[in-house]
């Protein structure tokens, strides 16, 4: 199956990145990324100065991390003289993350270009006025020469506005999206947060914020057709469908591999042939855009059905219904006034022996 993906010219082998943070810190971490089979290279953010980086800063559980880290904590010159010329001969298109303000911008660009494909910047450390962030897009596209992405965080009230402004001041295209916050994890073994950052805060991203991330590739894709790099909660081959259906061109993920382990790229490179076929697509590229018809609300109410061969009378949906219209007995028992057909009992049976509410 033809699993390679193509943004303005660039050519991917397949659609699954590394996104930037750790994993992709220095060009040995990066050799050994490439290795697992992904399809191309984005660096960790480099600005003019080394990151100082408080630690302890990153804490994950199953389902989600929180980080407080900041861009590369190495500084420009080691990238230029070592981390860059190390990964020339990847194999692979090379994205070099870059950040933050106009002025960094314009020392980082001239200087980093020519080691990389394309630029992506980061905006995460500059508020949410646009007009900043309009005038870095415009300021590297121009010295850039090459296709700059923009990386959208979820904390911009408006992404598809970002996307809207970006694109007009020159960017090629998006990145969405980096890690969501602040946001306070408290350990529960000691009732702390366990990061060393100020205010003990960080950034989650993981799983936990696959939904989100979706919406907004998939509302960006809707108003405007450009190219979009879909980050965020990745875990999955299929989950990397679900990216592609909402319109994006490539994929990235970070979290799952910090959770689960690094072999999670290859793991997910492996499984992305049997992903596309079991939902009926026959390439990569077959499978981009097909989720972006906008589907208008309804509101009518179907009551759940109940097969009983699958149904273990556990009870689980007598106990989760918010409107009190389950009643479970050697059966059971919908009160068709009283149910709202919201759909909850369905979503959580565990035997999926409910059917009948929620949209296929
Ligand atoms: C430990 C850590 C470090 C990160 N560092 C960067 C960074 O340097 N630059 C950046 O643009 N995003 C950074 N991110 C955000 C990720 O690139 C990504 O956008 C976000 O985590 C969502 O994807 P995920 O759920 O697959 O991790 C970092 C995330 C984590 C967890």
């Amino acid at each position: 199956m033809d699993l390679s993906t193509e943004i303005l010219g660039i050519e991917f082998k397949n659609p699954l990145l590394p996104a930037a943070g750790p994993l992709t810190g220095d060009d040995k971490k990066m050799k050994y990324i490439a290795s697992l089979g992904v399809g191309g290279m984005v660096t960790k953010t480099i600005s003019t100065e080394a990151a100082k980086v408080p630690r302890p800063c990153i804490v994950a559980t199953k389902d989600y991390v929180v980080n407080a880290e900041l861009w590369s904590e190495y500084g420009p010159d080691k990238w230029i003289n070592e981390f860059l010329p190390g990964i020339q001969d990847l194999g692979m298109p090379k994205i070099i993350s870059i950040g933050y303000t106009k002025e960094q911008v314009e020392w980082l660009v001239p200087r980093l270009k020519d080691f990389g494909d394309a630029f992506e910047i980061s905006t995460h450390y500059v508020g949410k006025d646009l007009s900043p962030i309009a005038e870095v897009a415009k300021t590297a596209s121009k010295l850039a020469g090459k296709p700059v992405f923009m990386k959208v965080s979820p904390h911009m009230p408006d992404p598809v506005e970002f996307a809207k402004v970006v694109t007009e001041a020159g960017a090629a295209g998006v990145v969405a999206v980096n890690s969501l916050g602040p946001a306070y994890y408290v350990d529960p073994k000691t009732g702390n947060s366990p990061l060393g950052s100020e205010n003990r805060y960080g950034w989650i991203s993981g799983p936990v914020i696959k939904p989100l991330a979706l919406s907004i590739v998939q509302r960006i894709r809707q108003a405007l057709d450009i190219p979009v790099i879909g980050v965020g909660g990745v875990k999955t081959a299929e989950d990397v469908v679900e990216f592609l259906e909402v319109g994006a061109s490539a994929v990235g993920m970070l979290s799952s591999a910090l959770i689960f382990g690094k072999a999670q790229y290859k793991r997910i490179v492996d499984g992305l042939e049997e992903a596309l076929r079991k939902r009926g697509y026959s390439s990569v590229k077959d499978a981009i855009g097909k989720k972006l018809e906008v589907k208008h609300a309804e509101f009518t109410v179907n009551n759940p059905k109940v097969d009983p061969e699958k149904c273990t009378l556990c009870k689980l949906c007598e106990y989760v219904c918010p409107y009190f219209a389950i009643k479970v007995t050697d059966r059971v028992e919908v009160d068709p006034n009283a149910c709202f057909g919201c759909g909850l009992c369905e979503s959580r049976c565990p035997t999926s022996a409910i059917s009948g509410v929620l949209k296929k």
